[in-house]
């Protein structure tokens, strides 16, 4: 038995409805593994039951999948706001929350990430930033004024494949980008954080 499998039957169930989503997911996109999956998608369930966000900014939607699993834990009036470039994935991610209980608290933002964050009039309990790996740092600073004192933000892939760890092609923009993004947080004083090691790395972070 592989370690996943032992960590996902050890763990709370994945619903079904976004087992379907997991399943379709990987029927019709090219790279189904940018998806959080069963595990990551638990953990963020836990996060958000844990939080209980009134407001949460997701940044790449992707097929829907961790903006179904951060609005577990919100309340009835709570509004999930995420944002993907890609149209092409907007009748997808529509399909995916309208077949959901939470259809009601999603509200999908087709642009580019920083264009509509700089517009997006609303402060946060919660951000997930997974999106482009080069953008992270500027994600970081557009969103850091829009968090809620206590609030908290997670940013996904931080280990990128354990590439943090080995010698860096000079070419690689994307791991060049994470290990900048993570000196420059793990001394940032405005927050708390922890890298947790879950999946492909967690990062979570507390302003304070
Ligand atoms: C890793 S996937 C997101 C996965 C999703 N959060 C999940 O866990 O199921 C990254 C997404 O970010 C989107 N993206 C990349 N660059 C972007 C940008 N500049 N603005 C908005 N979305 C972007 C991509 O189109 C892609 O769907």
């Amino acid at each position: 038995m592989k370690l996943e499998d032992y960590i996902n039957s050890h763990s709370e169930a994945e619903p079904e409805f976004l087992a379907k989503i997991n399943r379709s997911t990987h029927l019709r996109m090219i790279n189904p593994r940018m998806l959080s999956g069963h595990f990551q998608g638990r953990v963020l369930s836990m996060f958000s039951h844990m939080i209980k966000p009134e407001r949460v900014l997701e940044i790449g939607t992707f097929t829907g999948y961790s903006a179904l699993c951060l609005a577990e834990g919100m309340p009835d009036n709570g509004i999930l706001y995420t944002i993907d470039c890609d149209d092409e994935l907007e009748s997808f991610i529509l399909q995916n929350f309208e077949a959901s209980e939470h259809s009601k608290k999603m509200k999908l933002i087709i642009g580019d990430a920083l264009e509509v964050i700089s517009g997006l009039d609303e402060t946060f309990d919660l951000v997930f930033i997974d999106a482009d790996k080069a953008e992270y740092q500027a994600y970081y600073e557009a969103v850091l004024p829009k968090v809620k004192k206590g609030g908290y933000i997670l940013a996904d892939n931080t280990l990128w494949d354990e590439k943090v760890l080995k010698p860096v092609d000079p070419k690689d923009k994307d791991t060049i980008a994470i290990l900048e993004f993570n000196s420059f947080i793990s001394t940032d004083q405005r927050i708390e954080k922890v890298l947790l090691p879950i999946r492909d790395g967690l990062t979570l972070m507390r302003k304070k």
